[in-house]
């Protein structure tokens, strides 16, 4: 039987996080959105594109929780993107109500689905989503440490003229100001970064990590990212309906690991088909853990606006 995809959300995120999708086959893709006739024109354009693709995903567009019911994974997109000046972090208590509005209705038509949450800012949502759906922590994971990893892979290959398939990187912590480039554990065909890049011209690249978001924000002028954030999205799809184990850095409810309890943060964890399989624990060194912990501190402080 053919794996089935929602995305809540039809925007910039959800509509081209769906093109992805369909365009490697990976399952039947339902957008849902409190627009009307916006998804369902999406959604019936790319179905449209199937026969020129030669893909057989089968894609509709709704408003109607109904036809997301039994689907495997729901991603959530439902929110305001910022707008120049903003922060994520500004987003909050628009979001946390949609939030609100959208989780129970998902949980009642997909029970046993696997959550992605992609709506900002990031760690806060998946938080309330993790909350509002009483789903176990393993089917509710927040996607942003592949897309800044991705930013992060991007800007090195980018600086050594090299193919981003030989660039690996790690970005831990929350995705926002405070997020945790790894420059130590990234590496270039095996070799670390730290060996091939100055310290000083790395950390302008991990600063442009860090503002990796508000760059493109600033060009856009009237949403944000969409490309690499639905590419992003994608990946943690394909390695769960694959079940490929795959080592991603996700946002992942943590329960002590890392020295962190209670808490949405970033951290590398093993994605396979019952969704965070295993959160992996590698070592940092004190600065490391210290910058862990301030993200961390960053997000448990938007938990506690949302109470959640
Ligand atoms: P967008 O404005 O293009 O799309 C959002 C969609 O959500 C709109 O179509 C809107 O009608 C819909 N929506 C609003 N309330 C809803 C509800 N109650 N039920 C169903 N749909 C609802 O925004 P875009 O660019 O797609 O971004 C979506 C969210 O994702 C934003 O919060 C943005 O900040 C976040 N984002 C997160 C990233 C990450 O790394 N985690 C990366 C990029 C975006
Ligand atoms: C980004 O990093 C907006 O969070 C989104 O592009």
């Amino acid at each position: 039987m053919r794996k089935k995809v929602s995305i809540v959300g039809s925007g910039n995120v959800g509509a081209t996080a769906a093109h992805w999708i369909a365009s490697k086959e990976l399952a039947d893709v339902v957008l849902i959105d409190i627009i009307e006739g916006v998804p369902q024109g999406k959604g019936l354009d790319l179905l449209e594109a199937m026969p020129i693709e030669k893909r057989d995903s089968y894609i509709i567009g709704t408003n109607d929780y109904a036809d997301t019911a039994n689907s495997d994974i729901v991603v959530i997109t439902a929110g305001i993107p910022r707008k120049p000046g903003m922060s994520r972090d500004d987003l909050l208590n628009t979001n946390y109500k949609i939030m609100a509005d959208v989780v129970g209705k998902v949980v009642k038509n997909s029970p046993n689905c696997i959550l992605i949450i992609v709506s900002n800012p990031l760690d806060a949502m998946a938080q309330a989503a993790y909350k509002l759906s009483g789903f176990p922590r393993e089917r509710v994971i927040g996607m942003a440490g592949v897309l800044d990893s991705a930013r992060f892979r991007t800007f090195m290959a980018d600086e050594l003229k090299v193919s981003v398939e030989n660039v690996t990187a790690f970005v831990l912590g929350g995705h926002g100001d405070t997020m945790v480039p790894l420059p130590r554990y990234s590496t270039v065909a095996g070799i670390p970064i730290t060996e091939l890049i100055a310290p000083d011209r790395l950390a302008q690249i991990v600063q442009r990590t860090r503002d990796g978001g508000a760059e493109i924000v600033k060009y856009l002028k009237t949403g944000s990212a969409y490309y690499a954030p639905s590419s992003a999205t994608t990946e943690m799809v394909e390695a769960i309906l694959k079940d490929k184990k795959k080592i991603l850095p996700c946002a992942a409810y943590l329960d002590g690991e890392y020295g962190i309890k209670g808490l949405y943060v970033g951290v590398p964890v093993k994605l396979g088909a019952k969704g965070i399989e295993q959160i992996i624990q590698i070592k940092l060194t004190p600065e490391e853990q210290a910058a862990l912990n301030k993200s961390a501190d960053a997000v448990k402080e938007l938990c506690g606006v949302i109470g959640v």
